[in-house]
């Protein structure tokens, strides 16, 4: 759209995007150049709503000036230090406020660069806990069928899209997968948690005696599963997990990767639950999009596991050369200030119902087939396209389209995904939702 790829310099051919089908792309391509607050602009000054927060990220709007300020002035003081036995000032900082805003229990955060990254730790903290500990046979990590963790081979093995998975080979041994909550003939067009469905946390029971409770280390789920196309717990299904993996000794990971940082109105998915986990995940929105950054979060009694031994002794073996980055440790105390002073969580708060009142409209639309929402973020399933090869057809073709008439909504298989920036407003879902119906009626006719 309006971007020159006919020169050198402009060659479409070299960048291998992530997620993308290329030679598509090429043909169609979607570019933008600038944004601010909710859109984003084309080369040629067109205006692009936001209705995904760039990618679930962007919570405290484009070029939130809190944030780009931290960034800025970080950069004129320190670009790079490493934290591997140095550390920098903006670092400790950013972990003392984000364990600030988190729930009472999470006093320490581990810093990465992404989603990925943060499961990576989670899950290496949890096989390391255990063996702290002396009960080192716990090394079966049971995560969700349906279940997205990232694309690092532990958050891949734990996750459960056959798509992400299934063209790399043998991922980690020792992993299982509970079954996910979603089915169309019991839970379709729930409004927020589905009524259906905490029984099928009792599978958690039958997996444990499967592998023995003396083997099985941590499961691991997205409170909200995202990616997949939005499928909340059923009522009661997160604390019958906790439940049952407080009577075997298991570890509890929360994958807030999507639901963290504003999404569910709240910083965390434990306030909005009330269930806590013993591990959190977080990336995207903790940084508004701008510098990567990823963290895992943990309770004292994890902490503590570890730092015992002689004191000069490393107590974990794992980090990244851009693990606290003193720009991303900058982005996130800017996002933090932008939280408060913009007063995001109450905003997403006060969006919620307009949101899933909009979204529900939809319901007798072409293709529709469910509609799924909670907090800030909602889903629109389709029909299957009859080429099975093809079956995202429908949902990719609204995208484009939607695309083309300046509405950016995700597609993720047959799924349409909206979570806008934090600072919407009744206007933008209207815009959203209206612009979805009449593609799909376009579409149809
Ligand atoms: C729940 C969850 N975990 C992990 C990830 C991976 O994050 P990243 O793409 O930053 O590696 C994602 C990304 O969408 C996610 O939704």
């Amino acid at each position: 759209m309006g971007y020159d790829f006919t020169t050198a310099a402009n060659s479409m051919d070299e960048f291998w995007m992530p997620f993308t089908p290329m030679r598509y792309f090429k043909e169609h391509p979607r570019v933008v150049v600038r944004s601010e607050g909710m859109y984003y602009y084309d080369s040629e000054g067109k205006e692009i709503l936001d209705g995904i927060a760039g990618l679930w990220c962007v919570n405290a709007g484009h070029n939130n000036p809190r944030v780009k300020e931290a960034i800025t002035a970080q950069l004129d003081a320190l670009d790079y230090v490493s934290n591997f036995q140095y550390g920098h000032p903006t670092a400790f900082k950013a972990a003392s406020r984000l364990c600030a805003v988190m729930p009472d229990a999470y006093n320490h955060v581990f810093f990465s660069n992404s989603g990925s990254e943060a499961v990576e730790t989670a899950l290496k903290i949890a096989l390391s806990y255990h063996r702290m500990r002396g009960d080192g046979t716990r090394r079966v990590l049971i995560g969700r069928e349906r279940s997205y963790h990232g694309v690092n081979f532990g958050g891949m093995s734990v996750g459960g899209i056959p798509y992400v998975r299934s063209t790399f080979g043998q991922l980690l041994p020792d992993v299982a997968h509970m079954p996910h909550t979603h089915d169309m003939d019991r839970n379709a067009f729930s409004r927020g948690l589905p009524d259906w469905g905490v029984h099928l946390a009792d599978e958690l029971e039958e997996m444990i005696y499967m592998h023995g409770e003396e083997n099985v280390a941590a499961v691991i789920i997205e409170p909200v599963a995202g990616s997949t196309g939005i499928l909340p717990p059923p009522k009661g299904y997160l604390e019958k997990l906790r439940a049952i993996c407080d009577a075997h000794g298991i570890l509890l990971i929360f994958d807030e990767v999507v639901t963290g940082f504003g999404r569910l109105g709240h910083m965390s998915a434990v306030d909005y639950f009330g269930v806590q986990p013993d591990i959190i995940t977080m990336a995207k929105g903790l940084s508004n999009g701008t510098v990567p950054a990823g963290a895992t979060f943990v309770t004292d009694e994890i902490y503590n596991a570890f730092m015992t031994g002689p004191k000069e002794a490393i107590e974990l073996m794992h980090g990244y050369t851009y693990s606290g980055h003193p720009l991303a440790a900058a982005a996130i105390i800017g996002t933090l200030d932008a939280i408060q002073d913009d007063h995001i969580l109450e905003n997403a708060r006060k969006m919620e119902g307009p949101l899933e009142n909009a979204v529900h409209t939809l319901k007798d639309k072409p293709h529709v087939v469910d509609i799924r929402n909670i907090g800030t973020m909602a889903a629109i399933q389709l029909e299957d396209y009859h080429d099975h090869d093809d079956a995202a057809k429908y949902a990719r073709d609204v995208s484009w389209e939607l695309f083309r008439r300046g509405v950016m909504v995700r597609y993720s298989g047959v799924n349409l995904q909206i979570c806008p920036p934090l600072i919407m407003n009744e206007g933008h879902i209207d815009q959203i939702v209206t612009s979805i119906g009449e593609v799909l009626d376009a579409q149809a006719a």
